[in-house]
């Protein structure tokens, strides 16, 4: 467990805040075989987006972040120096939102992203494309509280 179980974010700079927890986390845990995958869940406008806007912030990224709902995947270069280290050198962002079945990932080169242990992935809607995710995932679940307040729980298992 990185963030804990359930946090609420009461702010875009308390998301912030946690995208600074979830990544020292990630760079403290043992380097996986593959790549390093966390599934995001969670209805619409619940905060998937904006956490991984602020994770690419964190990581020194300069791009504009933008949703990836109708190009389905983005790819970013990590700067050298960021807070993971040398442990990372892509961030590649997917919203299988528009996606029915893993088959369709296919076309993303899915099986090549996930086999690569330099990068970090994050999936927005990972339930539609359940068939072709890797056994170990983190679980990041979003829920929209009110106005500005959001809560992100993690879970172990898919
Ligand atoms: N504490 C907060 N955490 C996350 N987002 C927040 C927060 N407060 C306000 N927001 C706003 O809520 C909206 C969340 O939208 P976002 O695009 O991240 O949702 P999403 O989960 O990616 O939805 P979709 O499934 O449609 O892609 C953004 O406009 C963001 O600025
Ligand atoms: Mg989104």
């Amino acid at each position: 467990m990185i963030l804990g179980n359930s946090t609420e974010v009461k702010s875009l700079v308390e998301l912030r805040a946690l995208a600074v927890k979830f990544l020292d986390g990630i760079a403290k845990n043992e380097a996986n075989k593959g790549a390093t995958v966390v599934c995001m869940s969670g209805d619409l406008g619940a905060g998937k987006t904006a956490f991984v806007k602020c994770v690419a912030s964190v990581l020194g990224i300069t791009d504009v972040v933008t949703s990836p709902t109708f190009v389905l995947e983005k790819i970013y270069t990590i700067p050298a120096g960021s807070v993971v280290g040398t442990r990372f050198s892509k961030l590649i962002h997917i919203d299988a939102y528009r996606l029915r079945s893993g088959k369709e990932t296919s076309a993303l080169g899915f099986d090549e992203i996930i086999a690569d242990k330099n990068n970090i992935v994050f999936i927005e809607w990972p339930e539609n494309i359940h068939d072709a995710l890797p056994k170990e995932v983190i679980n990041l679940s979003f829920s929209y509280v009110d106005g500005n307040v959001r809560r992100v729980e993690e879970r172990i298992s898919r």
